[in-house]
């Protein structure tokens, strides 16, 4: 539709300009501060005077003034529009206008180089973006979906029901999730303990928001999720590293930082280590959940990448062998749908969950009732499920490809890591790999990596890349190892000793 919208104009009728003179201006100066774009479609001359309550020669006196200036163009049968030729658009009045707000101390420590990682790789032309792990959502029960979103937007609109809601989160959806954790991860969830979020990220920014007072510590292990890290400490954490290792992390560290430092959190992901993709071992998760009893520290489980299981069997999350309340379990949706459809929640006691009810209630009130019903409907029905099994037989023959491709194409220069979770692998270049001349090579190939060095603190380089298959069918796949052999064959000669 070309104008979709009331044009808001308004003119001074105790004034010497005459009106036509005054709609002309106004309209010169609303295309020089950017506000009517060029190809904008402005009201019919008719329409645009009977809503000014004035004659319609005057809105064509003044249309007329501005085609022959060169403001405008009048087009045969369509209307008036804002011209595309260059004219004076001033620039400078634009972008001042965010000049007076300054940030607080506080919100100028984030800075905005992840969030610009996340969005703009794969929408670039020809790129391939293995750094974001996600699903693919052209795996999306998109009918089943629809339906279901339909079913839940016709019966709350002719219910009346589409008010502000639970910022708990729907009933139904909370229902539907605390069955699906209690089965399928052991927890022991009630319908108190859960509280939905817009994807797991807000569980974690909620959480640490009601944890952390300033220059508390939280521990991370050396390599990280780099959005969780920005999170603690944009929120006054100061934050400490834990080795790790295959089993896990490394308990011995753990204690020392707990003896060395007041320990508030430590922050894993025990199916998935961010980003290597190592699991816990049992014996790992009991350790920790005996250290963090000890030393009085809460444990931030983040699951949301334990979804997919390729391994032999599932290790129960730490929530489900937690005794004493000291573990907030957080889960997303983000891979078994869409991260798209930003769908997560956060587990933990009714008193914990009820505070992070009430900063959703600060931030949005409460989440999309119509997605949050429509996604529920699709849980109880069991099309989740079967769409959960579809999905992970589809993601296991990628993972398969991934590593024979791996093996074939790249074992000269770098290894997976085992992983039993997930919809991405580690990588581990060898030795004499430079892994930032490694990423622009990458990049001539229109292969994007996440930058390795944002997942530790120190800005040293893991011998890594993390590959995230999940989204890319198995010809995607074959064409990204392709490219990353490019990538490092075009490496200079002395960078690729082996080692
Ligand atoms: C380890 C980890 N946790 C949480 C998130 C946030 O995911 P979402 O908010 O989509 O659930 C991500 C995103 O990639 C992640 O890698």
């Amino acid at each position: 539709m070309l104008r979709p919208w009331k044009l808001n104009i308004s003119i001074c009728r105790d004034s010497d300009v005459p009106i036509h003179t005054q709609i002309a201006e106004k309209i010169i100066e609303e295309i020089q501060y950017g506000r009517f774009a060029p190809g904008t479609a402005l009201p019919g001359t008719r329409e645009f005077s009977n809503r000014l309550n004035i004659n319609r020669k005057t809105v064509v006196q003044a249309y007329d003034t501005l085609v022959a200036q060169g403001w405008l163009t009048a087009e045969h049968k369509r209307g008036t529009f804002v011209s595309n030729r260059a004219l004076t658009i001033n620039h400078h009045a634009r972008h001042n206008k965010t000049s007076s707000i300054k940030l607080a101390g506080k919100a100028t420590t984030t800075p905005d180089t992840l969030t610009q990682c996340h969005y703009s790789a794969p929408a670039k032309n020809g790129w391939l973006d293995l750094g974001m792990e996600s699903a693919d959502s052209r795996l999306l029960p998109f009918e089943a979906f629809s339906r279901a979103m339909r079913h839940a937007l016709v019966t709350n609109v002719r219910h009346n029901k589409l008010h502000y809601g639970n910022p708990l989160g729907t009933k139904i959806l909370r229902e539907a999730v605390m069955q699906m954790v209690n089965i399928e991860q052991g927890l022991h969830a009630d319908l108190p303990h859960i509280c939905i979020t817009r994807g797991s990220q807000m569980a974690i920014y909620l959480a640490a928001k009601l944890l952390i007072n300033p220059d508390d510590h939280i521990i991370l292990e050396t390599l990280h999720n780099p959005i969780a890290r920005e999170t603690f400490q944009g929120l006054g954490a100061k934050t400490l590293s834990v080795k790790h290792h295959h089993e896990g992390i490394d308990l011995e560290s753990f204690e020392m930082l707990c003896i060395n430092h007041q320990v508030r959190a430590i922050y894993v992901s025990p199916q998935h280590q961010m980003p290597t993709g190592v699991a816990m071992s049992i014996e790992n998760r009991k350790g920790l959940l005996k250290l963090a009893e000890k030393y009085d520290v809460v444990i931030i489980e983040d699951d949301s990448h334990g979804t997919f299981c390729f391994g032999p069997q599932n290790t129960p999350p730490l929530a489900s062998m937690d005794k004493t309340g000291r573990v907030i379990y957080i889960g997303s949706l983000s891979r078994l749908l869409a991260p798209g459809l930003r769908l997560g929640y956060i587990i933990s006691t009714p008193e914990f969950v009820n505070h992070i009810a009430n900063q959703v209630a600060q931030i949005d009130r409460h989440g999309n009732i119509i997605t949050e019903l429509a996604t529920a409907e699709l849980m109880l029905s069991g099309e989740l499920k079967r769409h959960s099994s579809r999905a992970h037989k589809i993601y296991f023959e990628r993972r398969v490809h991934l590593l024979n491709q791996l093996s074939q194409q790249l074992s000269f220069h770098c290894n997976a890591t085992p992983a039993s979770h997930g919809l991405a692998l580690w990588l581990n270049t060898y030795q004499n790999v430079d892994i930032h001349t490694l990423l622009r090579t990458a990049e001539k190939v229109k292969l994007g990596f996440f930058p390795p060095h944002l997942y530790c603190e120190n800005r040293h380089h893991p011998n890594g890349l993390r590959f995230s298959f999940g989204h890319l069918n198995q010809e995607e796949i074959s064409d990204a190892v392709f490219r990353l052999k490019q990538a490092f064959h075009t490496l200079p000669v002395q960078r690729l000793l082996t080692a």
